[in-house]
């Protein structure tokens, strides 16, 4: 377990950092269903777009951004309101030092004052480190749904990872 990292809301300046750390969870193939790059102008226009209940965080050790972390409305439907669909990303050189534990972490604590009830991940089924780092955090496999999206021409499958924040 690394020390503890210093948790903040991501700012402008740190786009390029993001984007980059971005780029190397796409380069696992099995982070996301986006394609790369994504340079700093790109997450810069991501960042403002962002509203109150979508906060972008970041992970620093040594003024260094290694992390950085999201929520966002899981739907658009009301009845949903309390859900919120999470995002880690660890840099690649810091991973496995217990950052991604801490942003997680950091996202469950932060969720309720969004206004989220519930937690939930959609991870390819290949991303071992995804599901295994949300089992870690607490959160329980649901489901997985098939074919799911397509990355790379191929179809790709997605496990359901939820967490309740309030029971
Ligand atoms: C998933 C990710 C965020 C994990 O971050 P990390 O900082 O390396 O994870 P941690 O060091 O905090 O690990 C916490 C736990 O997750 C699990 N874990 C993390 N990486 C793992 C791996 N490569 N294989 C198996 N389990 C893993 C372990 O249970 C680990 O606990 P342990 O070290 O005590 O065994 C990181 O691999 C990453 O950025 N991947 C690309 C982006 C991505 O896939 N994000 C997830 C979808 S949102």
């Amino acid at each position: 377990m690394s020390a503890p990292i210093a948790i903040r809301s991501a700012m402008e300046a740190d786009a390029g950092a993001i984007g980059a750390i971005y780029d190397e969870g796409i380069a696992t193939g099995n982070a996301t269903f986006a394609q790369g790059p994504h340079p700093a102008h790109e997450r810069r226009e991501w960042l403002r777009a962002r509203d109150e209940r979508a906060p972008v965080f970041v992970g620093l050790a040594a003024d260094r951004v290694l992390a950085w972390s999201a929520l966002a409305p899981f739907s658009g439907r009301e009845w949903y309101t309390g859900v919120a669909e999470y995002t880690v990303y660890v840099s690649a050189a810091a991973r496995r030092r217990g950052l991604g534990l801490q942003m997680l972490y950091h996202l469950v604590s932060a969720a309720p004052e969004y206004g989220y009830w519930k937690l939930v991940g959609m991870i390819l089924r290949e991303n071992t480190p995804g599901i295994a780092l949300a089992e870690k955090a607490g959160f329980r496999r649901v489901g997985t749904y098939s074919a799911h999206g397509l990355l790379g021409g191929e179809w790709r499958d997605v496990a359901l990872m939820e967490r309740h924040l309030r029971r």
